[in-house]
């Protein structure tokens, strides 16, 4: 591929050429999981990460992150546990920032030990934090910006100086801003992973993983991979590709509709506060204009109630935004993170996480914004006369 294309061409055209002779201007979709090898010197086979419509993606996700190689996996955790698997020895040490990803925080918290892999959380997100905790058997800083659900943004740039001062891989779960909003590689992290059922995937009907970073590191990803065997097939692949000819498009589209959200809801009495970094008074907003073209679609904030029933009224009365797990589709999905991510914490837990009672996060869809503040200023009448009656 020609040099400085923009992310719209790429997204449609990246990792096309390797489609081959069959001249259709899609992928052809290559199931097979037996390849005849007396013609080619590489064994071609599912769970060794090489069929063309693995590759393909690849090819596409590498273009739009900046990365020289990488894995695709059949789920987001995949990449998370092979790459951090495929990193650590027993006896290395792993600092977090705080607020990971629940999944991931399960992970760790319920794998690491029994492998001998110590690890810290960084006590806050500036980067003197991760340097407060990093000791010389740190091998790896892992990060999330921004992160889940509270939208806080960490300093990508900084953090890599950092880490390449004490020679530690640097690691960053990219799936809230998208390939398209924000590429840390080009800020100095070495290695980035998506949960693609998130944005990547984009229509809340596919489920896998991906890594992007240098040749080096794949290959030594790539190692563990084929062991631990979070190979993906090629009809997941073909749809992947599909989803990703419109991510760009797609980004544009979230990343207007939740800005637009974002400015409805500051503005309201019945919200105590917005977490969205597009808004200027969100504390990394500066940050986040220096590493992110777009802000992303998704945002959080907190009803002025903290009673539960008050908040189950609110979500009830929602017509297109969904109350549903996940993220990152074509649809606006709404979730409460005291009854859903983060149930399993004590009170006081969620307290100190800053997940209050009244906080929704808001994975803001594709369809027309007005509709979507029509939507919720009629959750909001709903709200307001439940409280009266
Ligand atoms: C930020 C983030 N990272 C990783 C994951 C894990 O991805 P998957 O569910 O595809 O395994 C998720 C899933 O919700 C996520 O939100």
């Amino acid at each position: 591929m020609e040099e400085n294309l923009s992310q719209e061409t790429l997204c449609v055209h990246a990792g096309g050429e390797l489609a081959g002779d069959a001249q259709s201007v899609v992928t052809p979709v290559f199931p097979a999981s037996s390849y005849k090898y007396r013609q080619t010197t590489e064994n071609t086979y599912p769970r060794y990460f090489n069929t063309i419509n693995q590759k393909v993606i690849i090819e596409k996700l590498c273009a739009l992150e900046g990365g020289q190689d990488g894995l695709i996996f059949s789920s987001g955790m995949a990449a998370i546990s092979t790459t951090l698997f495929s990193l650590l020895q027993p006896g290395d040490h792993v600092v977090f920032c705080k607020g990971l990803y629940g999944g991931t925080y399960h992970l760790i918290s319920s794998e690491f030990e029994k492998r001998g892999i110590r690890y810290s959380f960084a006590p806050d997100n500036t980067s003197e934090a991760f340097l407060q905790v990093i000791t010389s058997q740190t091998k790896v800083i892992y990060i999330e910006t921004p992160s889940n659900p509270l939208l806080e943004v960490l300093d990508i740039q900084a953090i890599s100086l950092l880490a390449k001062k004490h020679q530690i891989v640097t690691v960053i779960d990219n799936t809230f801003a998208s390939p398209i909003n924000q590429n840390p590689i080009s800020f100095g992290f070495d290695i980035v992973i998506h949960s693609g059922t998130k944005y990547l995937g984009g229509h809340s009907d596919l489920c896998f993983g991906a890594v992007v970073t240098s040749a080096a590191l794949t290959k030594q990803i790539y190692e563990g991979a084929i062991n631990y065997g979070g190979s993906l097939n090629a009809l997941d692949c073909y749809l992947i590709e599909r989803s990703l000819k419109t991510l760009a498009i797609r980004m544009e589209k979230h990343n207007e509709n939740a800005l637009m959200l974002a400015n409805f809801l500051q503005g309201l009495p019945e919200v105590q506060r917005v977490y969205f970094p597009g808004l200027r008074s969100h504390p990394g907003h500066e940050i986040a204009k220096s590493q992110m073209r777009g802000f992303g679609g998704m945002l959080s904030f907190e009803l002025a109630t903290n009673d539960l029933k008050q908040v189950d009224i609110f979500l009830d009365s929602l017509q297109f935004i969904q109350p549903a797990m996940s993220l990152g589709g074509v649809e606006s999905l709404i979730c409460s993170p005291a009854t859903t991510s983060h149930v399993k914490l004590s009170p006081q837990e969620r307290e100190e996480a800053g997940i209050k009672d009244g906080l929704l996060r808001l994975s803001v869809g594709i369809e027309n914004a007005q509709d979507l503040i029509k939507d919720l200023k009629k959750a909001f009448i709903n709200l307001s006369t439940s409280v009266h009656v």
